[in-house]
């Protein structure tokens, strides 16, 4: 297989944190053009995943390329053709959402008329053509999430990862996010999305992986992991599949707020 059909390949990854065994030997392979979701509770390493995965830190063992880059040995080339929205966000609060994008498209090189025009296209893309001229700080949380991802998409990536990307987003900026993303794929490009939302991974994904214990305990369409664990929902799927829940977004604001 060339890199034009695997975007991700992933084998015997495996990393800690000093003795705590985060990821323990994962594989998996995503073909271009599709989106993976990965689906774990909270501390199952999905962020970590994503952090290696785009050359942020470095995994103990293992390999993974992005697009036939590796990302140990080729990170330059790998960062080159990925974008990445964290878990949390990017935006610089102090400027506008236009001046966000600028600093993107400055970033990425592109010359001043290329990202003069790349800045206004994504600006209306996103619906923040009105809101352009207004600091990032006055936005809300729904807007603060379509700048952000407006900022990853300025350098035209071809994998994408999102970290979360609806978690606290209004069932309404959910689809519309969710829009998006479909619309990126008809682009051709290739997603990689961690998620605590299940019908997420149901909506979006061709291929779901189950984080739990560091391991990816099933991996499957969203129809195929339903008919093996014999539940309707994926909720079901991962309780019949860890012997435990998702914990819900919910779940993680209510632990937020107990700290
Ligand atoms: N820089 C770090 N130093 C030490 N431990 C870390 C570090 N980053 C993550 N961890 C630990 O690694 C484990 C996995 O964390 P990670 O953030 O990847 O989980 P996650 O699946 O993204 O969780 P969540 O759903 O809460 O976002 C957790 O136990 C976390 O405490
Ligand atoms: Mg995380």
């Amino acid at each position: 297989m060339t890199y034009r059909d695997t975007a991700i390949e992933v084998a015997g990854l495996t990393t800690s944190y000093g003795d705590h065994a985060v990821l323990r030997g994962i594989d998996l392979t995503v073909p271009t053009g599709t989106v993976y979701a990965l689906l774990g509770p909270n501390g199952a390493g999905k962020t970590t995943m994503v952090r290696i995965l785009s050359t942020l830190v470095a995994a103990d063992e293992g390999r993974a390329r992005i697009a036939g880059f590796d990302v140990r040995t080729q990170p330059d080339r790998v960062r080159r053709c990925i974008g990445v929205t964290g878990q949390f966000s990017a935006i610089d609060e102090l400027l506008t959402g236009r001046e966000n994008l600028r600093l993107m498209a400055d970033l990425a090189h592109l010359d001043a008329r290329e990202a003069g025009a790349r800045v206004a296209d994504l600006l209306v893309r996103f619906g923040l053509a009105d809101a352009a001229g207004r600091r990032a700080a006055t936005y809300s949380g729904g807007m603060r999430r379509r700048l952000d991802l407006a900022m990853t998409l300025v350098s035209r990536p071809r994998v994408i990862f999102l970290d979360e990307p609806t978690s606290g987003l209004d069932p309404r900026s959910r689809r519309d996010l969710w829009q998006v993303v479909r619309e990126l794929l008809a682009g051709g490009v290739t997603i990689f999305l961690t998620t605590q939302y299940l019908e997420e991974a149901d909506q979006l994904a061709d291929t779901v992986g189950l984080l739990d214990g560091g391991r990816l305990v099933a991996t499957g369409t969203p129809a195929e992991l339903k008919l093996r664990a014999g539940g309707e929902t994926l909720d079901d799927v991962f309780l019949a599949l860890t012997g435990h829940a998702v914990a819900t977004p919910a779940d993680q604001d209510e632990r937020q707020a107990a700290r």
